[in-house]
């Protein structure tokens, strides 16, 4: 898994801050690492203790999306250092709870972190989300936050995880979906910005986004009926402004913050015009 890790050199910018212990890049990327969600975008106060929350609020909604109740086994998968597993077995009792990545020091991370509660099994294990090592219809729920855009692909993961789910099981995701008349512009902004993006995020094939039609396609497709399409883009948005913030302090030298900045303010200006929606998506195992 090396040479994908390689890739994602975001994480080895969250990885060095907290080996130096600084206080508010740990705060905000070291448990979860994905957009918070605010209830009102006058709420954000812009610190990282706030970020923090925001972030814990997004897994809140996403277990939610996933229809998580107690007694359940959960996998999670593309779990970073395991806040959402955190966030499940904080409210929820005699569950078996599953996080896989392709990093094994995210995972090392994430196994120090979360401790199962009393009634509770957690377990992380390194695997790659279109390969997963689990028998058939052995899961009640699967979530990938914020992560599916790393996938090899998303048709092979749905088809996967749908091998790994019981029947009337489900699959909650987020992702950034572009609207559809944006699509034609998206190979120009991969051929400006596609080269730093892949370099610093790994996979982000933004000609290869999936749109809302995408989504609904794919599930039809393998087998799902969709539950739920949320978009939660402005609950989102003081996201940019914290992460270009803290990015910019954390940056190691090598990593071209100035374009990294840039590429964040794209983002966060395509997502003010409704361009760009982040959404929730939940899906149901149909067989
Ligand atoms: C933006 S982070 C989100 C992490 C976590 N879901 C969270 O919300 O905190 C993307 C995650 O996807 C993981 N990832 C990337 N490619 C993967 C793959 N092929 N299989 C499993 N996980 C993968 C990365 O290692 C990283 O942990």
């Amino acid at each position: 898994m090396l040479e994908q890790t390689n890739r994602l050199r975001y994480f080895n910018i969250f990885l060095d801050s907290i080996e130096r212990q600084d206080r508010e890049v740990t705060e905000a990327f070291g448990h979860h690492v994905h957009w918070g969600y605010w209830d009102s975008n006058n709420l954000a106060d812009g610190s990282a203790e706030d970020f923090r929350r925001a972030a814990d609020q997004l897994s809140v909604k996403m277990c939610e999306a996933g229809r998580i109740t107690d007694q359940q086994r959960v996998l999670d998968v593309g779990c970073g250092f395991g806040g959402t597993i955190a966030t499940i077995n904080d409210r929820h009792e005699h569950m078996d709870l599953v996080g896989v990545n392709i990093d094994e020091r995210q995972l090392s991370r994430a196994r120090e972190l979360v401790q199962p509660a009393a009634t509770n099994k957690v377990e992380f294990i390194e695997a790659d989300a279109c390969k997963l090592p689990f028998e058939n219809n052995s899961f009640d729920v699967v979530l990938a936050v914020e992560c599916i855009f790393h996938f090899p692909s998303r048709e092979l993961f749905f088809k996967e995880v749908k091998r790994v789910l019981k029947p009337g099981g489900y699959l909650a995701i987020c992702d950034f979906t572009p609207v559809d008349m944006v699509m034609p512009w998206m190979g120009a902004l991969e051929l400006m910005f596609g080269g730093l993006l892949s370099s610093a995020y790994g996979q982000s094939n933004l000609r290869y986004n999936y749109t809302v039609d995408d989504y609904e396609k794919l599930a039809e497709q393998t087998g799902y009926r969709v539950l739920q399409e949320h978009d939660i883009t402005v609950n989102t948005l003081p996201s940019y402004l914290i992460t270009r913030q803290l990015m910019r302090k954390a940056s190691p030298p090598g990593w071209d913050a100035e374009l990294d900045s840039m590429v964040n303010q794209i983002m966060e200006w395509v997502s003010r015009q409704g361009l760009l929606r982040y959404m929730i998506f939940s899906f149901k195992n149909l067989h």
